[in-house]
């Protein structure tokens, strides 16, 4: 992968094959992890994680399969701490860290910036969400678990709730889906949450069937159903949001009798699935956050 991919900064440079490649890695990484076997392929790396905005599953999974893999591991968690606080630029920051590191993960609040980060990077650097714009990794989590589950990625019809504006993993995942045959999207959520036209058409340019509604009960005809919480951190009247909680949450009682094979969310949950859905065959998103293990083993060991 290295040789055609230096940085991760979307999933639209994940086509197919290179999605394939990363899933035979994933396999061979989770084989690694039942029974537990010692790996030492990035003995000699270091590698650098700059969250300067809330993470704990994407922080954590890098941290672990970087040590899995017996890699050194240094941090920087919120602006707070950094030299960010103090007025440095973001290229600034990345050139010295590219110096100390040899991959960069970077999770920023500020759409864009993984690119611009990218872009002056002496070493491949990976997003880890930038704004509500994408969650590249985050899909190859998704992707990987659909096909795990499912046993195929594509002919698939996807409902996605409940934030589809500022949602990054629902973003990522719309356009990583739009890589594979007849994939059909239904994005939820009330109209002032709806992704831009110009997104949305952007999609259908793609290949990729999409439709917005206002209706959660449509979900239910759907094959995946793929959750998100209110991006309330980016939702301008934060307050109003809170009141869709109510209309958008999915019950153990609605998925009874419905089509839905598989129900994920890229987690944290806040109030999208009531806790009665956990015990549910269909509900996979703990085993979807398991996943980032072996996925973002794979991305350290074919990038760093
Ligand atoms: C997501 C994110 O950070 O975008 N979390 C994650 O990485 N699993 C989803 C979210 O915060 O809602």
């Amino acid at each position: 992968l290295r040789h055609v991919l230096d940085h991760l900064i979307s999933i639209d440079q994940v086509d197919k094959d290179r999605a394939g490649e990363i899933f035979a890695t994933a396999d061979e990484m989770a084989a690694t992890l039942s029974p537990r076997t010692r790996l030492t392929m990035l003995a000699d790396r270091v590698i650098a994680l700059l969250f300067f905005e809330p993470s704990s599953r994407t922080i954590l999974s890098f941290h672990a399969a970087a040590a899995r893999l017996g890699a050194a591991v240094i941090e920087h968690r919120g602006v707070e701490s950094s030299s960010l606080s103090k007025g440095e630029s973001i290229e600034d920051t990345i050139r010295v860290v590219g110096a100390y590191a040899d991959l960069i993960v970077l999770r920023h609040e500020q759409a864009g910036v993984a690119a611009r980060a990218a872009a002056v990077s002496p070493v491949p650097l990976i997003n880890g969400g930038d704004g509500h714009n994408e969650h590249p990794t985050q899909a190859l989590i998704d992707l990987y678990t659909i096909r795990q589950e499912l046993g195929r990625l594509d002919g698939l019809h996807v409902g996605m709730g409940f934030d589809p504006r500022h949602s990054r993993s629902i973003h990522s995942l719309c356009r990583g889906l739009s890589h594979y045959s007849d994939n059909e999207v239904l994005l939820v959520g009330p109209r002032e949450l709806w992704l831009p036209p110009e997104q949305e058409k952007e999609l259908l340019a793609r290949g990729l069937a999409v439709s917005q509604t206002e209706d959660p009960q449509r979900l239910l005809e759907c094959e995946v159903v793929y959750v998100n919480r209110f991006q309330e951190e980016r939702i301008a009247d934060a307050q109003a949001a809170r009141a869709f909680r109510e209309r958008y949450c999915i019950a153990a009682a609605d998925l009874e009798g419905s089509r839905v094979a598989l129900l994920l969310d890229p987690l944290p949950r806040v109030h999208e699935i009531a806790i009665d859905v956990d015990e549910l065959p269909q509900a996979a998103y703990f085993r979807q956050a398991a996943n980032g293990i072996p996925i973002r083993m794979a991305l350290l060991s074919l990038l760093a």
